[in-house]
């Protein structure tokens, strides 16, 4: 199969290894495409050095030709968010299979154009959603399909970013609204999606608080960082700030974007407590599913730790899943917490807590990139897959969905009618 990506910064390089190293032997990098020459350049040196080829580029504008000269199966797009509905459209329409990272889109208009060119061209959609494969996630599946706690009546969902990870979404195109929905699309989709799924439901009416509460200007200045520059790189306070990101010393970071700014401006460092931030990073969302499930969920951007907190309320008992990624954060210091930072719990009613042995796995996001992977690129030497856990544009419209409508509620104050807001922009999409 050819593949052609399209985006090549960070992420597509898990794609673009993929396909020329695990499994080159059937898939081959047909063509990459950017609007950054620097990045698309050092992209071809890398499948040239690792897989041998010469791998033709494109300018991101020259899209059509890309395809219509290279003609691939699949178009991989890796592009920042509000981008993706324009490659996936595209590519639809050339008669592309297309492989899309989460979020599949940011708003509703152009989750309505993606949802139009998939059906009028019957190709397909994947929506890259790794998290649903990571092992002990993918054990809650398993435990909730066994009917363990009985019908699933609430659940309550926090995840939490530390100040390392979390500051990242306040430097670059993911801290404007217009460009990544904010983290309640940009960051919950994965979220959102997993509770659908987990669940097996789609929301229904959705209510939400948000805020920027902490990746202020006034945050900056009670932490002494007054006279700070626009971005870190060449910032006047950045000795003492513990949120700078020194791209000169990561080469990985030097060579992917200080390097390349001269092509087109794109700063990978901007300060995250400057003005002009759009998202918020404090959300609490409610949501009723349409099988009568209600959630309460929390997202926070600048947590001491970072990992996630869920607990399944049903008719005979609860389960309670935790995972307390990295701890003791501040100032880039991290520590990765060890294997009892992941802990699951069974509680029947009229019973004690039973904790449960956390299914493992090895590789990135938890050991979920790897098998994702392997349903996405050798599908027939995996096992049938009893969770179901590969996506299209279906599930990718659900997950972004209740960002979209706890957006609006933050804006409005009022809750949100799912239905009837699909029905304002005439998309219709099967319930789970
Ligand atoms: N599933 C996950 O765990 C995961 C992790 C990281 C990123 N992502 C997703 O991957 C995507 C890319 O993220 P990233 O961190 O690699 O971002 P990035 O900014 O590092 O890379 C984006 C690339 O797209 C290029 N680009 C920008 N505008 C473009 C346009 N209009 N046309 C073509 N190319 C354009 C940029 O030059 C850059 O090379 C995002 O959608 C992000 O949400 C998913």
């Amino acid at each position: 199969m050819k593949y052609a990506i399209v985006g090549t910064g960070a992420r597509h390089q898990m794609f673009r290894n993929a396909i020329a190293r695990n499994y080159g032997n059937r898939h081959t990098i047909a063509a990459l495409a950017d609007v950054n020459a620097h990045r698309l350049t050092l992209s071809a040196e890398w499948v040239k050095d690792n897989a041998s080829r010469d791998v033709p580029t494109y300018e991101a504008s020259d899209f059509d030709r890309m395809i219509a000269e290279q003609r691939p199966d699949t178009v991989i797009v890796t592009t920042p968010d509000f981008t993706h509905n324009e490659y996936i459209v595209a590519a639809l329409k050339a008669g592309c299979d297309v492989i899309t990272e989460k979020p599949m889109t940011t708003d509703l208009t152009r989750l309505k154009s993606i949802l139009d060119a998939q059906r009028e061209s019957g190709k397909s959609v994947t929506v890259s959603f790794n998290y649903r494969y990571t092992p002990a996630r993918t054990q809650l599946k398993d435990i909730l399909l066994s009917g363990a706690i009985g019908e699933i009546t609430a659940v309550d969902f926090r995840w939490y970013l530390d100040r390392v990870h979390g500051a990242d979404y306040f430097r670059r195109w993911h801290r404007y609204k217009d460009r990544s929905g904010g983290l309640l699309v940009h960051k919950s989709t994965h979220h959102f999606d997993l509770l659908n799924w987990w669940i097996a439901s789609t929301p229904k009416r959705i209510t939400a608080n948000g805020r920027r509460a902490f990746y202020t200007p006034e945050m900056a200045k009670a932490l002494g960082l007054d006279g700070r520059g626009p971005r870190c790189h060449g910032c006047p306070v950045a000795d003492k700030c513990d949120f700078r990101l020194d791209l000169e010393a990561d080469a990985a970071l030097n060579a992917l974007y200080l390097e390349a700014e001269g092509d087109d401006g794109y700063l990978r460092d901007k300060c995250v407590f400057a003005d002009d931030i759009t998202i918020e990073d404090t959300m609490q969302v409610q949501v009723e599913y349409a099988n009568k499930t209600s959630l309460n969920y929390t997202l926070v951007a600048y947590s001491p730790w970072e990992g996630l907190e869920v607990k399944f309320h049903g008719t005979k008992g609860e389960l309670t899943h935790r995972h307390v990624e990295v701890h003791g954060v501040f100032g880039g210091k991290r520590d990765h917490a060890h294997q009892d930072g992941m802990t699951t719990e069974l509680h029947l009613a009229g019973g004690l807590p039973q904790s449960i042995p956390v299914w493992e796995g090895s590789g990135d996001h938890g050991g979920a990139d790897p098998v994702m992977l392997g349903y996405i690129f050798d599908k027939e030497n995996m096992e049938p897959d009893r969770y179901g856990r590969s996506s299209n544009q279906v599930q990718g419209a659900w997950s972004i969905l209740t960002g979209i409508a706890a957006n609006r509620s933050i804006a409005t104050r009022e809750v949100v009618d799912v239905d009837a807001l699909l029905a304002e922009y005439d998309i219709s999409l099967p319930r789970g």
